[in-house]
């Protein structure tokens, strides 16, 4: 294991990062993979393999990871069932000029699996996936107006938000600028509060006749408050409102079915992507009949959305969730991790903890204004690192996250944790890091 504090080094990490800033815009394509979103400096930033729950960077540092990928690893990286069976389809070949009996098996197993799914539509990633569920609801309502709740990717519905001024701060990030979106569309995407019925169905009033759809994500972290996805589900109906569940993130975590399966409360469409195809680019949206029949004569049509790998590796991914229990499999490992990251927090005398459904937590670091969090996130992620073990306070479980990986977290976290609280008992956090802290303001990373 890496990360005694004095041998652990991303020297090379560093040297390729420098080209890449002279050619790579932004350095990463996803901003949550940006190096200025770690620990700059000690975080590793490029990888060399990853197998399990383990990923090696190219200063032949070896790390648990619990980021999955940033979410769309869910079996665990190089699963061999789901690897075995790309292997097997880029036998054959990976896309046709023709289509594959697969892609109507997925089909089967989705609407066999989403309560929500009656048809299926493929794409490639989940923000393409939102456009196209938010395409369809406007081509079958006749309307514009979307009323959204949480992250939904890049495209211009979701970041007209922000041309009549900053709406995505609570949803995204704060102070992302709309720049190269058409001001025409703003007031087209309007944001409401999770967890208020009232301010939705006051938007709802004030916009009547012309909201296409309310496209939200069911959940993160915490349950929903009793009630308001069933209140969510009523208003959309009463409004005459295409209500669309955006589970990239949620979906086939805390039940296979998704969120909607979880709760019982049915969207129209749904969209999930990410951890659907264990980190092949693939996503589907799924909805009732009536919505998504329409959708054949809507121009929605893109060359790769029938890939074969994508559709082989989703088939057997579903398979293997299933088999594996996954859910019941997070739900177990999550109150292990939750104990031991408790009992670290509560050894180091720090106000810390695991927050959140077991099956998808995350570290919340409690009491602290936004500059010392920011610090302390970093403090954080930074001395994680260091003893070979990624972990930021959000995070993602795959089924190859077992008793080892624990130990070793629990092991470092103890560390980190006694390291914070020194930092913040004797005011020695800037002392302590070893980077800048880490970045969240989307107008630093533009400029
Ligand atoms: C809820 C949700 N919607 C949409 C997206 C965008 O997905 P992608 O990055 O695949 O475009 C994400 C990505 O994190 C997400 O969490």
């Amino acid at each position: 294991m890496q990360g005694t504090g004095t041998t652990h080094s991303v020297k090379r990490s560093l040297e390729i990062l420098e080209r890449a800033r002279q050619l790579i815009p932004g350095v990463t394509q996803l901003l949550s993979r940006r190096p200025t979103r770690a620990a700059l400096g000690v975080s590793p930033i490029y990888a060399a393999r990853a197998k399990g729950c383990h990923i090696w960077d190219v200063d032949g540092n070896e790390y648990v990871d619990w980021m999955s990928g940033v979410g769309p690893i869910i079996l665990g990286y190089a699963d061999e069932v789901v690897d075995e069976a790309v292997r097997e389809q880029i036998s054959r070949g990976s896309i046709y000029t023709l289509v594959q009996e697969q892609s109507v098996e997925l089909a089967e197993e989705l609407v066999r699996l989403i309560p929500s799914a009656e048809m299926v539509r493929y794409a490639k990633g989940g923000g393409e996936g939102c456009a196209v569920a938010v395409r369809i609801a406007r081509g079958v309502t006749g309307r514009d107006k979307v009323l959204f709740c949480g992250y939904h990717g890049w495209h211009d519905w979701y970041l007209a938000a922000n041309l009549g001024g900053e709406q995505l701060h609570d949803h995204l990030l704060p102070g992302i600028e709309p720049i190269g979106v058409p001001r025409c569309l703003e007031g087209t995407a309007l944001p409401f509060k999770y967890g208020d019925l009232t301010l939705l169905e006051d938007l709802l009033k004030k916009n009547a006749g012309q909201v296409a759809a309310i496209i939200m994500e069911p959940m993160r972290s915490e349950l929903p408050p009793p009630g308001f996805l069933e209140g969510v589900r009523e208003l959309a109906t009463r409004h005459g409102v295409v209500l669309i569940f955006d589970e990239v993130s949620s979906g086939f975590r805390i039940a296979l079915g998704g969120v909607q399966e979880y709760t019982g409360v049915v969207p129209d469409l749904s969209v999930f992507a990410k951890a659907i195809s264990n980190g092949y680019p693939m996503a589907a949206v799924v909805g009732r009949r009536e919505f998504m029949e329409p959708a054949a004569r809507m121009f929605i049509s893109s060359a790769y959305w029938d890939d074969n790998i994508g559709i082989a590796a989703a088939l057997a991914t579903l398979r293997e969730l299933e088999r594996r229990h996954a859910p019941a499999y997070f739900e177990r490992l999550g109150a292990d991790f939750a104990q031991r990251i408790n009992r670290a927090a509560q050894a180091a005398g720090l106000d810390a903890g695991c927050a959140g459904v077991a099956a998808h937590p995350g570290i919340r670091f409690r009491g602290l204004d936004a500059d010392t969090l920011r610090k302390v996130h970093t403090l954080f992620i930074q001395e994680n690192a260091r003893r070979g073990v990624i972990l930021p306070p959000g995070f993602f479980f795959n089924c190859a996250h077992g008793q080892e990986a624990l130990d070793r977290t629990e092991a470092a976290v103890r560390e980190s944790f006694a390291l914070i609280k020194e930092g913040l008992e004797r005011d020695r956090l800037d002392e302590l890091l070893e980077c800048p802290p880490q970045e969240d303001l989307f107008r630093r990373m533009v400029s």
